[in-house]
C-alpha cells in the first residue's frame, strides 16, 4: 500500500476548509481511508485528518490506541478504541464547560500546548460503511474529536490556545508533565 506524506506545518492546505465527501463507497476512497489509518499508526498519532496529507475532504481517523492494543506512546492516557473513520462529521451539541488539556499535532511537530475544549459533545458522522451514527464523547475523546474536526475547518491547535499559555518544546513538556515524547 502506498504511504501518504504529512504536509509541512506552513502548507496553505492545512488552513482551508475541507469539502464534503460525496461518494464514500468507491474503492479509491476506501483505500484512502486505510492509507490514512496506516499513516496515523506510522506516526504514532491518536488521530489524523485527511487535510493533513493534502486531501481536502471531511474525513478523519480517531485511533487513541496503538495497533497492538498497547497505550499510545505519545498519549499514554488515551482510552482504547479501534481506529475509526469519521466522514462528514458534525457537532450537534457542545457542553458549556471547558477544560484545558495538553495537545500536540502531527502537523505541528516538536511542540505541545494547553488547549481549552468543550468537556462533552454530541456528534454525528457517517461511517465508512455508509451508516449515519450519533455519539456522545466526553474527556479525551471529546478533545480528540474537536482537534480533528478543527483540521476540517482549517484550524490548528495553536490558534485555539489562550494568549497567556505558550507553545512548549518537547523538552519543556517532559519537565512539566514527566511524559517523554519523540515528536
Ligand atoms: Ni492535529
Amino acid at each position: 500500500m502506498e504511504s501518504l506524506a504529512l504536509l509541512n506545518r506552513n502548507d496553505p492546505q492545512l488552513i482551508r476548509q475541507a469539502g464534503m465527501v460525496e461518494d464514500f463507497s468507491n474503492p479509491e476512497f476506501q483505500t484512502f481511508i486505510d492509507q490514512l489509518i496506516r499513516c496515523g499508526e506510522e506516526n504514532e498519532g491518536v488521530g489524523i485528518a485527511a487535510p493533513q496529507v493534502g486531501h481536502s475532504v471531511r474525513l478523519f481517523i480517531m485511533a487513541p490506541r496503538s495497533k497492538d492494543g498497547s497505550p499510545n506512546a505519545r498519549y499514554p492516557d488515551a482510552p482504547g478504541m479501534e481506529p475509526t473513520a469519521l466522514i462528514n462529521p458534525e457537532i450537534l451539541r457542545r457542553a458549556d464547560t471547558f477544560e484545558k488539556g495538553w495537545e500536540g499535532c502531527l502537523s505541528v511537530p516538536g511542540f505541545r500546548g494547553l488547549v481549552p475544549r468543550h468537556t462533552e459533545i454530541d456528534v454525528a458522522y457517517t461511517t465508512r460503511f455508509g451508516e449515519r451514527v450519533e455519539v456522545h464523547f466526553a474527556g479525551f475523546l471529546a478533545r480528540l474529536f474537536q482537534h480533528e474536526f478543527d483540521h476540517l475547518e482549517g484550524i490548528l491547535f495553536p490558534s485555539r490556545m489562550e494568549p497567556q499559555d505558550p507553545l512548549v518544546s518537547l523538552e519543556e513538556y517532559k519537565a512539566l508533565t514527566g511524559i517523554d515524547v519523540k515528536r
